[in-house]
C-alpha cells in the first residue's frame, strides 16, 4: 500500500468514495490502516470516547499530541489528521499556526481539522500559508455546540442552509483540502458537495457526500448507552466485552484460570527450597 497524501484525497472527489474513521491509539490505527481506511482522524472526540470528559471542550493540545503521535506510529499508510482542540486556534491565526506546526512536527500528522465557517477563514489561510493542510468542519461543530443550541441538526431552514453554503464556499477559497459536514440535511449536503471543489466527508449528512466518517467506537458498538441516529453499528462489542470479562472474573474466582496450558514449568527440583 502507498502512503496517502492530501493530494490523493483531493483527487478522489468525483472518482472514488473516501472512507474516514477516528483513531486514538496505535493498535486500533494499525487495524484500520490495514483495512485500507483512507483517512484516520484523531478527533477531539478523544475527550468523550477515551478520556471520560463530558464534552470535547476540556481536551488540551498535550492530550491530543500524545494520541496523534500514537496513531501515526500505528498507521503507515492512511492520511492522519489531528483535530485542533478548543482553545488551540481561537486566540489568533499565529496561535493556530504555532499549534498546527506542533501537530505536524511532534505528532507526525499530515494536517489538521478546524471547526467553523467564515469566522475561521483567516486561521485557515494562515495555516495553509505556513504549510499545514487543513480540513474544514461545518454543520454541528461540537466545540461550540452550546452556541448552536446543543447537538441539533443544522441547516434545516433556507436561511441556515444559505449560510452553510456560503461558509463552505469561503472555506474552499481559504484553502481547505476537504470539509467534514456533520448532521445536516442530505439535500443540503448534496448542494455543498456539488458546489465546492474539495471533497466533503459526511457524518449524519447523507449519501451524496464524497466520503463518510464515523467514530470508530460507535461503528464497533463499544458504547451502547445510546446510538446517534446516523451511526451504523457493524459490531456489538460492548456486550461481547462484558461477557468475556465476566468469564475471566468467574474463572479467577473459581480457580479455573490459569490452567496448565497457561503456566510455566521447569526441570529444576525446587522442593528443597520449601521453608528456606
Ligand atoms: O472529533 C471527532 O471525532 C470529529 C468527527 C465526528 C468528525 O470531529
Amino acid at each position: 500500500m502507498k502512503k496517502k497524501t492530501v493530494r490523493d484525497i483531493a483527487q478522489m472527489k468525483g472518482r472514488e468514495k473516501i472512507a474516514m474513521l477516528t483513531a486514538y491509539d496505535a493498535a486500533m490505527a494499525g487495524l484500520l490502516d490495514e483495512c485500507g481506511i483512507d483517512i484516520l482522524l484523531v478527533g477531539d472526540s478523544l475527550g468523550m470516547v477515551v478520556l471520560g470528559y463530558e464534552s470535547t471542550v476540556p481536551v488540551t493540545m498535550e492530550e491530543m499530541l500524545h494520541h496523534v503521535a500514537a496513531v501515526r506510529r500505528g498507521s503507515p499508510n492512511a492520511l492522519v489528521i489531528a483535530d485542533m482542540p478548543f482553545g488551540s486556534c481561537q486566540v489568533s491565526p499565529e496561535q493556530a499556526v504555532a499549534n498546527g506546526i506542533r501537530f505536524m512536527k511532534e505528532g507526525g500528522c499530515d494536517g489538521v481539522k478546524v471547526e467553523g465557517g467564515g469566522d475561521v477563514c483567516a486561521t485557515v489561510q494562515a495555516l495553509v500559508r505556513a504549510g499545514v493542510p487543513v480540513m474544514g468542519h461545518l454543520g454541528v461543530t461540537p466545540q461550540t455546540a452550546g452556541l448552536l443550541g446543543g447537538y441539533r441538526v443544522q441547516g434545516r431552514s433556507r436561511e441556515a442552509a444559505r449560510r452553510l453554503l456560503a461558509d463552505a464556499d469561503l472555506l474552499a477559497r481559504a484553502g481547505v483540502f476537504s470539509i467534514v459536514l456533520e448532521c445536516i440535511p442530505e439535500e443540503l449536503a448534496r448542494l455543498i458537495t456539488e458546489r465546492v471543489p474539495v471533497p466533503t466527508l459526511g457524518i449524519g449528512a447523507g449519501i451524496h457526500c464524497d466520503g463518510q466518517v464515523l467514530v470508530t467506537n460507535d461503528l464497533l458498538g463499544l458504547f451502547d448507552r445510546f446510538t446517534p441516529h446516523f451511526v451504523k453499528k457493524y459490531l456489538q462489542l460492548a456486550p461481547m466485552i462484558r461477557e468475556a470479562v465476566s468469564g475471566f472474573r468467574d474463572d479467577v474466582r473459581q480457580g479455573a484460570f490459569p490452567g496448565p496450558e497457561h503456566s510455566f514449568s521447569s526441570d529444576t527440583d525446587f522442593s528443597d527450597l520449601a521453608g528456606t
